[in-house]
């Protein structure tokens, strides 16, 4: 039968394990014979989403991009991974609408710990003011109220998140 073709999508602040979790998963759908595609914020901001800043207009932009090429190779069974802030919920919902087979997957990480992690320095200059739209900070970031997948960054290894989200998607019958 046909791989079916399914979007992983992570949301959460930024530094809370997104991209490696995605780069983590990715292999792992591999091996279990899938087509897999990824879609990381940052990675789209270098091309498709090129010349894109961080106001609601532009980040809900960049989601719908995100959300237009999942959408395409979802349906063409492909297991898409894609690690964006995507901090509005209403934005969220569109991509779940438009691409169906939508697991959602909230990376979640507290504030004081990302401040301490500060992986990119972008979180000591957030604080400093000196960047005015920073997600957390200086600009919002919605919970997911219903999210599929929970996972706690502060609280879990990565192997623990990497195994809470591929029980999920063998129960929601994604895995072959
Ligand atoms: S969004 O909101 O979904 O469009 O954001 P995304 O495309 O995922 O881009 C987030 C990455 O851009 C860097 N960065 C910022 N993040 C949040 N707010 C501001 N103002 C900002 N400026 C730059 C940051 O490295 C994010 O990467 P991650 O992987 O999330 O840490
Ligand atoms: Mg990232």
């Amino acid at each position: 039968m046909d791989q079916k073709g399914f979007t992983v999508w992570f949301t959460g602040l930024s530094g809370a394990g997104k991209t490696t979790l995605a780069d983590r998963l990715e292999p792992i759908l591999r091996e279990r014979g899938l087509k897999v595609e990824k879609l990381d914020g940052d990675v789209v901001r270098t091309h498709l989403s090129k010349g894109l800043g961080f106001s609601k207009e532009d980040r809900d932009t960049n989601i719908r991009r995100i959300a237009f090429v999942a959408q395409l190779l979802t349906r063409n069974g492909v297991a898409v991974i894609t690690s964006a802030i995507s901090p509005y919920r209403e934005t969220r919902q569109e991509a779940r609408e438009m691409i169906g087979n939508f697991v959602e997957v909230y990376v979640k990480c507290s504030i004081e710990e990302l401040a301490r992690r500060d992986v990119k320095g972008l979180y000591a200059k957030a604080l400093r003011g000196e960047i005015p739209n920073f997600t957390g900070i200086s600009d919002p970031y919605e919970e997911p109220l219903n999210p599929e997948i929970v996972v706690d960054s502060e609280k879990e290894t990565v192997e623990e998140s990497l195994n809470k989200i591929v029980t999920r998607l063998e129960e929601l019958g994604y895995l072959p």
